[in-house]
């Protein structure tokens, strides 16, 4: 089977467009491969110095993967801090590349660009990055379309190394996690934290049901488009014509209807999430980071060969 390998940051409070747009599709990729599912708490440090909430988010984004269906039977789930090898990796790969090379990177150029200083751990961030996917072998790496060129600076250090050392490193291949869905948020605006515009993943029944009161209609004709667009991803198409000519013009209704559907889907999610504890998560990335590390430590024992700092 090939490899996959994803890192993720914490996903903040989730939504349902964060479900349809990343997790849910994400979820399904990972069967088709042996998967590892990585959470990039060190890169997390180069935004975040709050130990608290660095916590808190290592636990939170565990929890929100594990209840859309990721398993951790199956796939391999630790956090970066417990495998040494990233960091060590990472500083080899930093010797390797130039420092305009860096700057290119639009992480690094979007802070600048904002008048923001950066520091040298996001100057170096693909680095860590690139570490990451190649201790593993990794062959497929999905990611959003943001991160593309990270992928492409981890090709360029499997490169220069194999290059400088002798074959070590294979080139990974981003997969660009495909949106099933665009969901409209409650404006009819794309769903996004940033326009206040979400209905929350995990949130209660009671707080579903708020945002979908909140949705936007106008009382022009029988069917409120801004309660059907985001209700088409919870019910099929014939069920869901059905639905809005038996309630046509009946704006409460429907939405009423969409709160259930919405339960339906998420209520069994939600009941997976409130489930696991704090410590479950512990145990979980404890087993993970063992897995991980026994296979990081193998290749950095091949790459301190191949550099020659093991005498
Ligand atoms: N940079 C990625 C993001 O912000 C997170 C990440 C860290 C990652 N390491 C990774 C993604 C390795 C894929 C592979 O989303």
């Amino acid at each position: 089977m090939k490899k996959l390998l994803t890192g993720i940051q914490s996903s903040g409070t989730l939504h349902v467009g964060n479900y349809f747009g990343a997790l849910k599709p994400f979820a399904e990729m990972c069967g088709d491969y042996e998967s590892t599912l990585m959470v990039a708490d060190y890169h997390a440090l180069t935004s975040l110095k709050d130990a608290s909430a660095i916590r808190s988010n290592i636990i939170n984004v565990v929890k929100d993967y594990i209840a859309v269906g990721i398993d951790p039977a199956k796939v391999t789930i630790f956090k970066q801090s417990d495998v040494p090898e990233h960091t060590e990796l990472a500083w080899i790969f930093d010797c390797l590349v130039s420092v305009p090379f860096l700057m290119q990177a639009h992480s690094y150029k979007d802070k600048v660009a904002k008048g923001l200083e950066a520091n040298a751990g996001l100057f170096t961030y693909p680095m860590l990055m690139a570490a990451d996917i190649l201790l593993y072998d990794t062959d497929v790496v999905p990611v959003g379309a943001d991160q593309r060129q990270h992928v492409e600076y981890a090709r360029e250090a499997a490169v220069k190394f194999n290059v400088a050392f002798g074959d070590t490193f294979k080139e990974p291949q981003e997969k660009i996690v495909e949106a099933i869905a665009t969901v409209p948020g409650t404006d009819g605006k794309k769903m996004s934290k940033s326009y206040g515009n979400t209905i929350p993943l995990f949130g209660t029944k009671d707080e579903i049901a708020k945002a979908v009161m909140s949705i936007v209609t106008d009382s022009t004709g029988d069917r409120p488009e801004n309660v059907h667009a985001i209700h088409k991803h919870f019910r099929n198409g014939a069920d869901l014509e059905s639905l809005y000519t038996t309630h046509a013009g009946k704006y409460k209704n429907l939405k009423e209807a969409l709160i259930e559907d919405i339960e339906a889907i998420v209520a069994p999610m939600r009941e997976v999430r409130d489930a696991i504890t704090d410590d479950d998560v512990r145990n979980i990335l404890r087993e993970g980071a063992a897995r991980a590390r026994s296979r990081a430590s193998a290749k950095m024992q091949l790459v301190r060969e191949r550099v020659g700092v093991t005498i």
